[in-house]
């Protein structure tokens, strides 16, 4: 059974926060630094009062509105976050709670993957016919686990949500090809140290700063555009399509040097990315259905387009897949 996108929905914080205002906070950062390093001139910021789950409810009741898609509908939910509202309850309880839902719901933990994860495992629920309407979202609040303090961290990252409905659809539409995987030997390279069953939080653990999010950023970006383009390829033979095939290209938005890179590796046009890092920088999960909906949004993917959507992230895990709309 095919598998389509029945619409996207998406949700940001009200809050900007410009590079100079980043650096009233740290003032080691410096503005100009972050654009020309990672193309990042702003990002949105959850407010007091918001959380993952908050952004997760936005972001779902704007395509189900869109889609003209009613709770009683909706027969599973999953949510891609990791940074969800609480270790226990799951951020999708608290999601189907909010919307109504009489349906399953699950988190997915895989950081900039997770809605690449998500996506993919909503979509065999409905490819057999054990679910009609599965709502998937990612989300994450991530100026919550980042140091505001730390310039080479806090720049890089802001908050947001987006959302799609997936339901039955013609044999040509859904997944072309996909590829998931991980790589735990990389677990360092991106994570946060205390605060888990392994190290639960201590005033030492919060005094070293050890409860925030930690990056070897450089060799992150090496890992990433290595990784991106491998996957990339296999996505691609095992479809038997060209990056020509290819209408739109939906990478995570983690630093637009990235996703040059990649352009240029794959000799494709970089202008056949869309791109919004500069926008709302690193959303983690919510940043590829945060690029399928403003592209979506702004007409820019017809019915029977192949978007290659691809995300990568701590974990280490990555995930592509070419999904024909
Ligand atoms: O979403 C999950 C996946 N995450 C990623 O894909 C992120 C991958 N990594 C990156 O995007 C980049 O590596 C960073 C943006 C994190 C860093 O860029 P870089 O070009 O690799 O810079 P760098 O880490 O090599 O740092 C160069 C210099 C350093 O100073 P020294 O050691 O040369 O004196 C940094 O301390 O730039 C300095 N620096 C800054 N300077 C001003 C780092 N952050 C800042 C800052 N303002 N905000």
């Amino acid at each position: 059974m095919g598998v389509q996108i029945v619409d996207t929905g998406s949700y940001v914080p009200e809050t900007v926060r410009t590079n100079l205002q980043m650096q009233e906070i740290c003032p080691d950062c410096d503005p100009e630094w972050i654009e020309q390093r990672t193309g990042i001139r702003e990002r949105r910021i959850v407010g007091a009062n918001e959380s993952t789950c908050d952004l997760a409810v936005a972001a779902a009741q704007q395509v189900m509105a869109k889609a003209g898609v009613y709770a009683k509908d909706i027969d599973l939910l999953i949510v891609g976050t990791f940074t969800p509202d609480y270790h226990c309850p799951s951020t999708a309880c608290l999601v189907q709670d909010r919307l109504g839902l009489d349906a399953p719901a699950f988190d997915i933990s895989a950081a900039c993957s997770g809605f690449m994860y998500a996506v993919t495992t909503g979509a065999q629920y409905v490819a057999t016919g054990n679910a009609k309407m599965a709502l998937v979202i990612g989300a994450d609040s991530n100026s919550r686990i980042v140091d505001q303090k730390d310039r080479t961290i806090a720049p890089l990252f802001g908050d947001g949500a987006g959302a799609v409905l997936l339901s039955a659809g013609t044999l040509q539409q859904g997944f072309k090809s996909y590829h998931l995987a991980s790589d735990g030997s990389g677990a360092g390279m991106l994570d946060r140290p205390c605060g888990g069953s392994k190290n639960p939080i201590t005033a030492e653990g919060i005094a070293s700063r050890q409860h925030y999010l930690q990056m070897d950023g450089r060799n992150v970006f090496k890992w990433a555009v290595r990784t991106v383009v491998e996957s990339i390829e296999v996505v691609l033979e095992s479809a038997q399509l060209s990056v020509h095939d290819v209408s739109l290209f939906a990478l995570h938005q983690a630093n637009q040097r990235i996703i040059d890179s990649v352009a240029d590796k794959l000799n494709v046009s970089r202008d056949r990315f869309y791109n919004n890092v500069h926008k709302y920088g690193n959303t983690s999960a919510a940043s590829i259905p945060l690029v399928l909906d403003e592209a979506n949004s702004e007409g820019k993917i017809d019915r029977g387009d192949t978007i290659l959507m691809c995300g990568f992230g701590a974990g280490l895990t990555w995930g592509t897949s070419l999904f024909v709309w």
